[in-house]
């Protein structure tokens, strides 16, 4: 097994381990007790009979039942397993990682963008994963996660490193020729090492200036005239305004509701017609897709979630 970097692959471990053991002796209980009984009944002569058996209700219970508590067993703690890898902290560093044929790249809220993913020890990092081209995902085996990266999608993952160090990253999607070759780094440093690497550059300039990720979304907010639209004071003008927008629950004319998290924002951008909020035009906002890149929506939609 490689290192167990987080709590949980410490509890995949144990899971695994479970399984594990369990088929060991399943394994030897089915397959030894075949062979038992190959030896025991053997046919003795060309005349011998059998006994007429036809069955033995408890035993056919007990073989049946017995099974089952195990299958269960592994179902529960699996799923509480599962549980704690899909269950996000709210305190989380967030970091955009985008896929492409054939790399991945980090984007920070600071805008500092890095070919490895550095985070500090004991801090809990929520991964927003999106791709430029196909289908990859993004697995990292010592924290025993994985995830998808999908092309026109947000999708997250999360971990918690208990440990600094370095961890390898696979892309373990088969995404054409150097798919193998589409390798990165986890780093893991202390809080005072981080705090200076994301400090430090290169940081993307824009007028001499370092931007963030919602500072670059603000910027397109007021170049693509957004804001005559849609205020960030609560004002409600020709669309919804943006500021306590993001995580709310967003219901359309049809009574129909959703949650407006990444994906929701994502498509009122490009395919503005799809989920009208209640009570605005249909037809008002253009229809963005082909117009913003991947990158500038995920800075708009950074710069949503800034406005509180
Ligand atoms: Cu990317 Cu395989």
């Amino acid at each position: 097994m490689p290192v167990a970097g987080t709590e949980v692959a410490r509890q995949v471990n144990g899971l695994y381990s479970y399984l594990l053991v369990v088929s060991a002796i399943g394994f030897v209980i089915l397959i030894g007790g075949m062979l038992y009984f190959i030896y025991k009944y053997k046919r003795q002569s060309a005349t011998a009979k059998s006994a007429y058996i036809t069955h033995d209700s408890r035993l056919e219970f007990l073989w049946s039942f017995i099974p089952f508590l195990f299958f269960m067993s592994a179902f529960v703690w699996g799923w509480l397993v599962y549980n704690n890898m899909r269950t996000f902290p709210d305190d989380a560093l967030e970091v955009n990682v985008t896929a492409r044929q054939w790399s991945w790249a980090y984007t920070y809220k600071s805008g500092k963008k890095s070919a490895d993913l550095v985070v500090p020890v004991g801090r809990p990092v929520k991964l927003l994963l999106t791709s430029d081209d196909v289908l990859h995902s993004y697995f990292i085996p010592a924290f025993r996660i994985k995830q998808d990266a999908v092309p026109g999608r947000y999708t997250a993952q999360w971990f918690r490193a208990d440990k600094t160090g370095e961890y390898q990253v696979f892309c373990t999607e088969y995404c054409g020729a150097l798919h193998s070759g589409m390798l990165s780094k986890v780093k893991v440093l202390t809080e005072p090492e981080y705090d200076a690497w994301i400090g430090g550059g290169p940081v993307l300039l824009a007028g001499g200036k370092p931007l963030s990720l919602a500072e670059q979304g603000k910027k397109l907010y007021q170049e693509r005239t957004c804001a005559q639209c849609h205020s960030v004071e609560g004002k409600t003008g020709i669309g919804p305004a943006f500021n306590g927008l993001f995580g709310s629950t967003v219901t359309m004319d049809d009574g129909k509701s959703f949650k407006a998290d990444e994906n929701y924002l994502r498509e009122s951008i490009l395919q503005s017609q799809a989920k009208i909020k209640k009570g605005f035009d249909k037809g008002k906002m253009p229809v963005f897709a082909g117009q913003f890149e991947d990158a500038d929506v995920t800075a708009l939609i950074e710069f949503i979630k800034s406005v509180k």
